[in-house]
């Protein structure tokens, strides 16, 4: 029996209880928990606006969508104007000229050895795609990936994935996938040289892994080694893409040319749901290479003219702001103020980042009366440290994350438009809460009282 209290319409009188009903109760449990169940009513750039008069600064950029910031004006406008247009939609039928448009100015802004496109829905269906073409350039079934890593949560994706989280009572996973610790080239090639792998697949900086960026030069000795074993190279840049990093690809940071590469997230333009792979001559025609293959990997919504007219607004907006030089001046700027502001204090490890991918690596503190409170903390959950700092971030006005592979990093990823005088704010917040976490008790028993909500309730 449902609980919602209904009107002579029937309709429920709140609409979070709909939600609670009929999507996800426990999503709904966790915001209340964690007091971060807020009522969006307008968001634009880096700000959110809240019904009870809140303004709340977006540091995660929904997990690095909003490059561009929230409802940018010219991305709006593409996909009005293209509702007005009334033209061809889903036909499945005809030769969709927009992709066709945006298809090109992807592959050129990639370069290398990147010549075709084929556009889908999510990151994680770009990387099965990935999965899927490997298989079929190279013969092989075998597909490394890097410890670490987060690729999705489809169930092929979700076997390129090591932490049991993800994968727990999900099984069994593809056959024949195996994983190489992230940036020990030692351990590749040992891999690769059994000429079992089809592709080897990993982020460019690992995102949910910790915002773990490599040593300048390991992706370029990744591609010659996967080039030497005939294993193709397979770059995830649906966090790092679309001048996250900088510049457009991190792949260009990195000087490499990957046979594939993977984009989502920001190609919404933050508003309707698009990803690509990007994909070299030789590997379409392995996939493609006749008439009768024409579509033999497709999806009911790729190329849809409103996804692919999103991503030609946010190219354009992105090239026309200079998004890309601004996020790297704005990372290195934040960075630097970080460390400033957080140097000597004992549970704050590193500031690392490239561009506006960033994070700030907690640790277990030393000093005896904070260790017991930490450890009693991660014994209860291991997530709920960070937790509680995203709580508080929030108070302050801050929407964060923790990575998701690594509950001890916390994501520092606003749009990339974001403000020197949001950066200060937000660097002035961080203060706050580590100060507050290393001097008093508030913030430990705090963190106690959350637990006890989140177990009882
Ligand atoms: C690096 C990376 N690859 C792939 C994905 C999967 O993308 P999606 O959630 O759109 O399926 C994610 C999602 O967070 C990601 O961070």
């Amino acid at each position: 029996m449902l609980a919602t209290t209904r009107n002579s319409a029937g309709l429920a009188s709140d609409k979070d209880t709909l939600y609670r009903e009929r999507v996800n109760p426990q999503w709904v449990r966790l915001l209340d928990v964690l007091q971060m169940n807020a009522r969006y009513t307008r968001c634009q750039g880096t700000e959110l606006f809240t019904e009870d008069g809140r303004r709340i600064l977006d540091f995660l950029s929904g997990y690095c969508v909003h490059n561009l910031g929230h409802n940018h004006p010219a991305v709006v406008e593409a996909i009005k104007d293209e509702l007005d247009r009334q033209g061809p939609a889903m036909l499945q039928s005809h030769v969709p000229q927009l992709a066709g448009e945006l298809a090109d100015k992807l592959c050129w802004r990639a370069g290398g050895q990147i010549a075709k496109a084929f556009f889908c829905s999510s990151g994680s269906e770009g990387v099965e795609a990935a999965i899927k073409f490997s298989r079929a350039h190279t013969g092989r079934s075998g597909l490394l990936y890097a410890e670490g890593a987060f690729h999705g949560l489809t169930c092929g994706v979700l076997s390129l994935m090591g932490d049991p989280f993800w994968r727990e009572r999900f099984g069994p996973m593809l056959s024949d996938t195996e994983a190489v610790p992230f940036g020990n080239l030692a351990a590749l090639e040992l891999k690769l040289a059994t000429k079992r792998f089809a592709a080897f697949i990993v982020e460019p900086v690992q995102g949910e892994g910790g915002v773990r960026v490599p040593p300048l030069a390991y992706l370029e000795s990744v591609q010659a080694l996967c080039r030497r074993h005939g294993t193709l190279f397979v770059v995830d840049e649906v966090q790092t893409g679309l001048h996250r990093t900088g510049r457009f690809l991190a792949s260009h940071l990195f000087n490499i040319e990957p046979d594939m590469i993977v984009l989502a997230k920001a190609l919404s333009g933050g508003l309707i749901p698009s990803a690509a792979l990007l994909m070299s001559d030789e590997v379409y025609q392995s996939v493609y290479g006749s008439i009768a293959r024409a579509i033999v990997h497709t999806s009911t919504y790729s190329e849809n003219g409103l996804a692919m007219r999103a991503g030609l607004a946010t190219l354009e907006a992105l090239e026309r702001e200079h998004l890309g030089q601004r996020a790297l001046a704005a990372g290195d700027y934040l960075r630097t103020r970080l460390r400033e502001a957080l140097s000597g204090y004992e549970m704050v490890k590193e500031v690392r980042g490239l561009g506006l991918l960033n994070g700030i690596e907690f640790q277990a503190p030393r000093k005896l009366a904070l260790r017991v409170s930490f450890e009693a903390f991660g014994k209860i959950h291991p997530g709920m440290f960070g937790q509680v700092v995203v709580m508080r971030l929030f108070r302050h006005g801050f929407l964060t994350q923790m990575c998701g592979n690594n509950f001890m990093v916390l994501k520092v990823a606003p749009p990339l438009v974001v403000k020197e005088r949001e950066a200060e704010e937000f660097v002035y917040a961080v203060k706050e809460v580590v100060e507050m976490m290393h001097s008093s008790t508030t913030f430990w028993s705090e963190a106690l009282g959350l637990a006890r909500r989140a177990i009882l309730k």
